[in-house]
């Protein structure tokens, strides 16, 4: 049997290219080899405070842009975290196991809760756990993210751990312990104002981001003025110029060209030359999936139905390894 991926991303704003290249490309380009599970993560976006008005237009615009992206139906399945109840049940159940100084460590809740000022949802502190049963629940062998998950990853194996000592049996653990998966390429794409903070849907300024539906004079616009320096000839790796390798490493991986050649094309070449190059990358590789995304955003039953089947398939899966966890805690089975 194929091994098993699970991976998913908030409908919260707008998708950008980080997103695209930490993690949903890799989806696709993996996808044929894995059985696959791509969530939508509503129940995560309401960590933080959010429009009702907007929540299920969000979640449709991700599941439009996951098929746009090229996630396909027949290795893959599309659903929404809050149709399957047993999300937020197995949080419930994890909250209980996972010590509360394992989640005041987490580098995302504290730059996320610097932001809220007083105003902290205990759901935020506790959104790790909520991951944690995302992917517990499927028994994924491997999870695709940005490098920016690498600690909710870590934690995640750290509860499924701590549970099959306190619960499971010698020879028969109560959760498998998942493995990140997450490339050298693309795990961290920056700012366009900053290279060494990454590019982020919270970033107040649309112009540190590229949107995946961006028109290409926003996307010209926004490598036009994006912050670079001024040494002449461009290369990767270089400490002191976070910028460059970054826009070097966008237009690497927009492009197709490895390093190599990308480091050989653009030694001598200035911000000037380089700029409509990488802008012409980014316009090319968001154009179909632009084209894809409009037409499904008409076929909104089109997109139920995928979403309905796909909360049938997740449902099944879930209520098993539910079931398989109150059982090991001790609870009194359901009549
Ligand atoms: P989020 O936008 O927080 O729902 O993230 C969805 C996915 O995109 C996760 O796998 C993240 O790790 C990934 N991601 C988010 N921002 C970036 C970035 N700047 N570079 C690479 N991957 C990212
Ligand atoms: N926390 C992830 C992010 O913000 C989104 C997410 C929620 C996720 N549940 C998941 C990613 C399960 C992978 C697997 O990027």
């Amino acid at each position: 049997m194929a091994q098993r991926i699970l991976s998913g991303v908030q409908p919260t704003g707008n998708l950008h290219l980080g997103n695209y290249l930490g993690a949903i490309r890799n989806w696709v380009e993996t996808q044929q080899e894995y059985d696959n599970f791509f969530c939508v993560v509503d129940l995560h976006a309401i960590t933080v405070p959010h429009d009702p008005k907007t929540l299920a237009q969000d979640t449709y615009t991700i599941a439009a842009l996951y098929l746009a992206c090229g996630i396909d139906l027949s290795y893959s399945t599309i659903f929404v975290q809050s149709h399957v109840s047993a999300h937020s049940e197995l949080a419930w159940l994890l909250n209980c196991i996972t010590p509360l100084n394992w989640l005041e460590r987490m580098i995302q809740f504290k730059e996320k809760a610097v932001k809220q000022g007083d105003n902290v949802s205990a759901g935020l502190l506790d959104y790790p756990v909520l991951m944690a049963s995302d992917i517990l629940l499927y028994e994924a062998d491997k999870v695709p993210v940005g490098e920016d998950q690498k600690q909710h990853l870590e934690l995640t194996r750290n509860i499924a751990q701590r549970t099959n000592d306190q619960f499971g049996k010698k020879d028969q653990p109560v959760f498998k312990l998942p493995d990140p998966l997450i490339r050298n390429e693309g795990a961290r794409v920056m700012s366009l104002l900053d290279g060494t903070k990454k590019m982020s849907k919270s970033d107040p300024s649309e112009m540190s981001r590229i949107n995946l539906l961006d028109s290409p004079d926003d996307i010209k616009k926004k490598i036009k003025r994006c912050k670079t320096d001024p040494v002449k000839g461009l290369s990767f790796d270089d400490p002191e110029r976070p910028e460059c390798d970054n826009l070097l490493t966008l237009y690497m991986l927009l492009s197709g060209k490895t390093k190599k050649a990308v480091a050989e094309e653009c030694q001598d070449m200035g911000w000037g030359q380089f700029k409509p190059l990488l802008t012409d990358a980014a316009v090319e590789t968001l154009r179909p999936i632009q084209e894809k995304y409009q037409q499904l955003m008409t076929e909104k039953g089109y997109l139920d139905s995928i979403l309905k089947e796909g909360q049938e398939k997740a449902s099944a899966i879930a209520q098993q390894t539910l079931s398989r966890v109150k059982d090991a805690l001790g609870y009194l089975p359901r009549f």
